[in-house]
C-alpha cells in the first residue's frame, strides 16, 4: 500500500491582500507536506480562497466592485502568495468554482435527506467579519459598541428565516468521537477548549441565509444561501471530487490527515465540520490542528485591526527561506507568537549564515583543497566519528514520530543541536592539522560532509531552496532527497567532484548604536 498524506490550510478569505498570518499557516503546512514527501508519502496539499457570504459582498461593494470579479483579483494575490513561499501545494481551490457548488449541494441534499436540515427562524447575534453567530454570554460591550468576546468583533443582530442544522442530535456522538479519538483535536489545551463548549450544550446551528445572495443557493429554494461555513469546510471534499467517491483522489485521500487552522476557528473544524460529516455518514479528518497567532504587539495581527505584516515587504528584504526558518523557530508551534524584525536578523546571523551556511563553505573548501575536490576515498570512522554519524540513524523514527504529532518545537531544536555539534566536530578534529595522517583528514572531511548532507535533507522541508543550494556540493537533486537515507553513513559516492557553491545567506549589518 502506498504512503498517503492530506494536508489542508484554512481557505482564507480574499477580502484584502494576504498578510503574515496566512503566510504563516501555509509555510507550516508546507513544511509537513514536504517532509512527508520526503518520507516517500504521496502528497495531497490544498490551500485555497472562501468566496461567498456577506463578508465578501460587503467587501466587494465598497470597493464598488461586482463579488465575482473582486474575488477574482485577490484570489489571485493568495494564490500569487503560494508561489511567492514555495508552496509545494497540489491543488488551488475556490470556493466560486463549479467541482466546489456541486459538492456543497450535494452534501446538502445528503443532510436534508436524513432529516439534519429544518426550515424555522433565526434571531441572534452575528459577527460578519468572523461570519459566526454568538449566544448572548459570548457577546461584551466596549464603547456601547456589541463585540465578540472571543474575537472583538463587532457583531449585530439579525432576524430572518433560516434553516437549521441539528446540530444538537449531535452533541452527544461527538463528545463519544473526543472521547474515542483522543488524538482528532490537537493541541491538548485547545481540545479541552472544545471538549468544554460541547459540553456546555449545542444549539442548533443556523445554515441558510436569506437577505443577501453572495452564496451557494439551497437547493429547492433560491431565496436561500447556503452558510458561508457550510460552505467553506466543504472545500476539503470537493478539491477530492467528493461525491464521485469511486474518485481516485477521494479513494487515495480522504479522510484527511489533517486540517491545520489558526486557533481562531477551531469551532467549525473541531464542532460543525465533523457534526456536519457524521450526520452526512462521511469519515471524519484524522486531525485538526489549531496553532497559535501571530501578533503584531500584544495583539493579534488581522485585516480588520489594520495591524498586519506584510510578508512581501519582508521577503523582499530578507529572502523567503530566512521568513520560512524564522517562523517555524521563532514561534513556539501551538502557542501565540510576537514577531520582530530584530530576531529575524538574529536568525540568519547566527543560524543560517554562521551554524549552517559557513559550516557548507568551510568544509567543501577545505576538501577542494586538501581532498583534489573529490569525496575522499580512504576513509576509517573512529568512534567519535560513528557517535556523531549514528545519532541521526538512532533519532529518525523518533523524528517521523515527532512530526507526526505535530512537534515542530522539537525538530527545529534537533537541527540547531546537529548544527552546533556537526561546527564543534570539525573545530575539535582539526583536520588541518592532520596532514601527515590523510586517512585521518580524510575521514574528518567525509563525516562532515555526510553530516551537511543529513542536515541538508533535514532543512528541505523547512529552507527547500536553500538546502537544494547546499545541496548543489554533491550534485544531489530534489528528487533524490529521501528521509531514509539519512540513516546511511556511506551515502556520499566516493570520488565523486565536491562542487564549490556560493555563499547560502548573507550576513545582515547590524547597527547597534
Ligand atoms: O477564517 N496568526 O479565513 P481568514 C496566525 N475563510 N495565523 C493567522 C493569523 C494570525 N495573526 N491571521 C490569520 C477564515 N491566520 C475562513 C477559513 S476554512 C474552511 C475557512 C491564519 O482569511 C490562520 O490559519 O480569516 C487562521 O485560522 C486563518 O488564517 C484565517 O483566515
Ligand atoms: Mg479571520
Amino acid at each position: 500500500m502506498d504512503k498517503t498524506y492530506y494536508i489542508t490550510t484554512p481557505i482564507y478569505y480574499p477580502s484584502a491582500k494576504p498578510h503574515m498570518g496566512h503566510a504563516y499557516s501555509s509555510i507550516i503546512a508546507d513544511f509537513f507536506a514536504r517532509f512527508k514527501m520526503i518520507d516517500d508519502y504521496h502528497v495531497n496539499f490544498l490551500t485555497g480562497t472562501d468566496e461567498h457570504g456577506l463578508k465578501i459582498q460587503r467587501s466587494a461593494e465598497k470597493a464598488g466592485m461586482e463579488p465575482q470579479i473582486f474575488c477574482d483579483q485577490i484570489s489571485q494575490t493568495f494564490r500569487d502568495l503560494s508561489d511567492t513561499l514555495n508552496l509545494s501545494n497540489t491543488d488551488f481551490i475556490r470556493t466560486t468554482e463549479a467541482r466546489h457548488k456541486k459538492t456543497v449541494q450535494h452534501l446538502w441534499n445528503e443532510l436534508e435527506k436524513n432529516d439534519d436540515i429544518y426550515l424555522s427562524n433565526y434571531a441572534g447575534w452575528y459577527s460578519v467579519s468572523d461570519e459566526a453567530f454568538y449566544n448572548d454570554d459570548e457577546i461584551e460591550e466596549v464603547d456601547g459598541k456589541k463585540i465578540a468576546i472571543s474575537s472583538k468583533s463587532p457583531v449585530e443582530w439579525i432576524e430572518e428565516e433560516s434553516y437549521f442544522f441539528r446540530l444538537s442530535k449531535w452533541e452527544k456522538p461527538l463528545l463519544d468521537y473526543y472521547e474515542a479519538n483522543p488524538d482528532f483535536i490537537y493541541p491538548e489545551s485547545r481540545k479541552n477548549e472544545v471538549i468544554s463548549f460541547v459540553k456546555g450544550g449545542l444549539k442548533d446551528l443556523s445554515v441558510s441565509r436569506k437577505s443577501f445572495s453572495w452564496g451557494i443557493p439551497v437547493p429547492n429554494n433560491k431565496n436561500h444561501v447556503i452558510y458561508v461555513w457550510l460552505d467553506a469546510l466543504t472545500n476539503y471534499l470537493s478539491a477530492l471530487n467528493y461525491p464521485n467517491t469511486d474518485d481516485d483522489l477521494f479513494k487515495k485521500f480522504w479522510p484527511a490527515s489533517i486540517h491545520l487552522i489558526g486557533k481562531d476557528i477551531l469551532r467549525f473544524h473541531a464542532v460543525y465540520w465533523p457534526a456536519f460529516l457524521l450526520a452526512a455518514k462521511i469519515d471524519l479528518p484524522n486531525r485538526v490542528y489549531g496553532h497559535g497567532w501571530i501578533l503584531s504587539g500584544d495583539e493579534k495581527m488581522s485585516k480588520s485591526k489594520g495591524n498586519i505584516l506584510d510578508p512581501l515587504e519582508i521577503i523582499k528584504e530578507y529572502g523567503l527561506d530566512p521568513l520560512r526558518y524564522y517562523l517555524i523557530k521563532e514561534v513556539s508551534f501551538g502557542n501565540d507568537g510576537n514577531i520582530s524584525q530584530e530576531r529575524l536578523e538574529d536568525c540568519i546571523n547566527s543560524d543560517l549564515a554562521n551554524n549552517y551556511g559557513n559550516l557548507c563553505q568551510r568544509v567543501t573548501t577545505f576538501a577542494i583543497k586538501n581532498c583534489n575536490g573529490k569525496i575522499p576515498f580512504e576513509v576509517k570512522f573512529n568512534d567519535e566519528d560513528l557517535l556523531i554519524l549514528n545519532k541521526y540513524k538512532n533519532n529518525l523514527d523518533n523524528i517521523r514520530k515527532q512530526i507526526d504529532n505535530q512537534n515542530i518545537n522539537f525538530y527545529i531544536d534537533y537541527i540547531v543541536n546537529s548544527l552546533f555539534e556537526a561546527n564543534k566536530y570539525f573545530n575539535d578534529q582539526e583536520p588541518w592539522k592532520k596532514k601527515a595522517n590523510i586517512i585521518r583528514l580524510n575521514t574528518i572531511v567525509y563525516t562532515t560532509l555526510e553530516i551537511v548532507r543529513k542536515i541538508s535533507f533535514l532543512l528541505y522541508p523547512i529552507i527547500p531552496k536553500s538546502s537544494l543550494k547546499a545541496l548543489k556540493i554533491f550534485d544531489i537533486k530534489e528528487k533524490d532527497i529521501k528521509l531514509d537515507t539519512v540513516s546511511n553513513n556511506d551515502y556520499l559516492t566516493k570520488g565523486n567532484n565536491i562542487n564549490k557553491i556560493d555563499i547560502l545567506f548573507k550576513k545582515i549589518e547590524k547597527n547597534n548604536d
